[in-house]
């Protein structure tokens, strides 16, 4: 029996979890004084953990699989059936492969270059307007990149559409009623789009240059030797198209980075090496809310930190809460880009808004690489480039509502070139 880990009472807490949002697991943490403790999610036992030590535990292969492990409506919105991210050993190892060959050195050169013209030609466009909603059109702009990063041809006068049907698939899972409804229809929407091109390209009707992810996808064998059935590999698809689109996420946090803490503009205009640049995105990731938790079962029995972990438990790693852990981080309600002068801090169970461990053995986001990529584009164009006025709006975010962003989507004036 297990006699350390506390043990939340009552039938069931996802109505806490939703009215507590990213604090949730923190909030419990702190006050139960324990790392791990246990309560009831949708309706079954559930083990909630954060820190470090617990985040090497959630990525031991060993002892958590996916399999059945992300609920419903996460699935039929943000990540679709038979994805990457419900996979385990042989058949997990021989997909995460298939996307960590997409994120080599030129084809990560190749996405910052097709990200850089994508932002000048938006910038084009914001010049001769009084006003934009930044965070609308930065989603556009990363769109259009993932698209054209991608392979998948994409005619001018459906970026709009495609970029909002991208876009409700991260913005609806947490939502309720017709909201949530309308990421799901998205989702067979999208579906069906990539469905017609994965068929195209395997017929030789369209022919996208080998390093892209629809040519990947397309002609991808399983461990088996099959070919992705063509409903999976529209899934793989859209797990590249829809994450670039949800960096406008972290794009507007930078804006409000640059807003709150004016003074980090000299110290980044101070450091042309990169450096500290470097070190302000890895801040904006760890500081502001994105991903609450991650989610496994317990694979099978074992004993840790005198608790019992039965097998198939639904699990949930603390995201937030690591990044935000005074156990792990001096003030970490700080917004201290400096921290990062000290190399742990960056270590693989720490600082994890986009997952921990190992890139092609676990679940780590593949996508961590070009997502600091085109923030440092979006910042240096931000800072560099471009001069922008914020009129008075509602900047403040919430921890509660899931994916969190400025109220207001941060809205620009009087947007100039710079000479
Ligand atoms: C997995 C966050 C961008 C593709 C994940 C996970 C998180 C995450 C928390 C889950 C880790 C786990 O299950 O243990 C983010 C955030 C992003 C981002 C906050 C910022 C927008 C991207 C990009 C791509 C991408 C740009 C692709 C181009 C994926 C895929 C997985 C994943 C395919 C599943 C990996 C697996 O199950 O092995 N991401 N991500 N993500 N991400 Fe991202």
């Amino acid at each position: 029996e297990s006699q350390d880990v506390p043990r939340e009472e009552g039938l069931d807490h996802s109505v806490s979890l939703m009215r507590e949002g990213y604090m949730y697991i923190l909030n419990r943490r702190k006050s139960f004084q324990s790392n791990v403790f246990e309560t009831r999610l949708l309706g079954q036992k559930a083990i909630c953990m954060g820190g470090k030590n617990a985040a090497e535990l959630f990525y031991d292969q060993e002892k958590f699989k996916r399999k059945g492990a992300a609920p419903k409506r996460v699935q039929e919105t943000l990540f679709g059936k038979q994805g990457v991210q419900t996979l385990d050993d042989n058949q997990h190892l021989n997909r995460k492969e298939m996307f960590m060959s997409l994120m080599s050195e030129e084809n990560t050169k190749k996405f910052i270059d097709i990200h850089r013209t994508d932002w000048k030609k938006a910038v084009e466009e914001w010049t001769g307007k009084d006003e934009i909603v930044f965070y609308e059109e930065a989603k556009k702009i990363l769109c259009q990149t993932a698209c054209k990063w991608a392979g998948v041809p994409l005619p001018d006068e459906e970026l709009e559409k495609r970029t909002n049907e991208l876009a409700s698939l991260f913005e609806t899972p947490a939502l309720i009623g017709p909201e949530h409804w309308k990421g799901r229809h998205n989702r067979n929407i999208l579906e069906a789009w990539m469905k017609e091109l994965v068929e195209k390209v395997r017929e030789g009707e369209w022919s996208p240059d080998p390093q892209t992810a629809l040519y990947t996808m397309s002609w991808h064998k399983d461990v088996e030797g099959e070919r992705l059935d063509p409903h999976t590999a529209a899934v793989e698809i859209l797990n590249i198209l829809r994450p670039i689109t949800a960096i406008a996420i972290y794009m507007c946090f930078t804006v409000l980075a640059l807003e709150q803490f004016p003074e980090e503009k000299g110290k980044l205009a101070s450091e042309p090496t990169g450096q500290y640049l470097q070190w302000f995105v890895q801040e904006i990731r760890r500081f502001y809310p994105f991903f609450p938790f991650v989610t496994a079962r317990v694979k099978k029995d074992f004993t840790w930190s005198n608790y019992d972990f039965e097998k198939d438990t639904l699990t949930l790693l603390d995201v937030y809460g690591t990044n935000h852990d005074p156990e792990l981080w001096d003030n970490p309600e700080l917004f201290h880009p400096e921290r990062f002068k000290v190399e742990e801090n960056s270590q693989k169970y720490q600082l994890i808004p986009q997952g921990g461990g190992s890139y092609v053995e676990g679940h780590r986001c593949p996508g961590e690489g070009i997502t600091i990529e085109a923030m440092k584009v979006c910042a240096d164009f931000l800072l560099n480039k471009i001069t922008y006025q914020m009129p008075e709006q509602d900047l403040s975010y919430s921890l509660v509502s899931m994916p969190s962003k400025p109220k207001s989507g941060c809205k620009f004036t009087q947007i100039h070139w710079k000479q």
